[in-house]
């Protein structure tokens, strides 16, 4: 039986990309990240394809790149936080995948993105009231994980165990 992906998805500021980086050490699995590979193939930053090419053009490009990574197996995907707006990314990366949603509450995001990598879709003047909405609007495509797993004040490692825990029921 081939592997499955453990697939990572969830809000901006979620802790995706920590934990998938510590869940491919200690399962000693390929990580694969879906924005460091859409910047590498376009060399250029996620919010500069966001400003000079648009939203619409950078989800053609994600669908692209899901595409690409559900051909693998057994690797960690760390998922875009917006992977899920498109159904067809859910039904692709749940053929050979387990899904699993990292949820973190609004205050919870908004403390995780200060200070860190540009975030396009949240630099307004309010990003407190943006990260609401966006949650709102995701909840039920976020919920059509098979597993949540909730991260406000959880460790990377708590996460990570909580994580391996899952697997063996799958
Ligand atoms: C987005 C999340 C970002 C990145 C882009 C859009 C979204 O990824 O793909 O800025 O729509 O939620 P992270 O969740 O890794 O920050």
């Amino acid at each position: 039986m081939p592997e499955r992906n453990i697939v990572l998805i969830g809000f901006m500021g979620s802790g995706k990309s920590s934990v998938s980086n510590m869940l491919a050490k200690i399962l000693k699995r390929d990580v694969l990240s879906t924005d460091r590979l859409i910047e590498e193939k376009e060399g250029m930053s996620i919010r500069e394809i966001f400003q000079q090419r648009g939203e619409a053009y950078f989800r053609k490009l994600e669908r692209k790149i899901v595409q690409e990574v559900c051909a693998r197996q057994g690797v960690i995907l760390d998922c875009g936080g917006g992977v899920v707006l498109d159904s067809r990314n859910v039904t692709d990366l749940k053929k050979n995948g387990i899904l699993i949603y990292l949820a973190a509450s609004a205050e919870h995001i908004y403390k995780n993105i200060q200070g860190h990598k540009h975030r396009p879709l949240l630099e307004t003047e309010d990003p407190k009231a943006k990260i609401g909405k966006l949650l709102q609007q995701r909840a039920a495509l976020y919920a059509q994980a098979q597993h949540t797993i909730r991260t406000d004040d959880k460790t990377v490692a708590q996460i990570c165990e909580e994580i391996i825990g899952i697997l063996p029921h799958e």
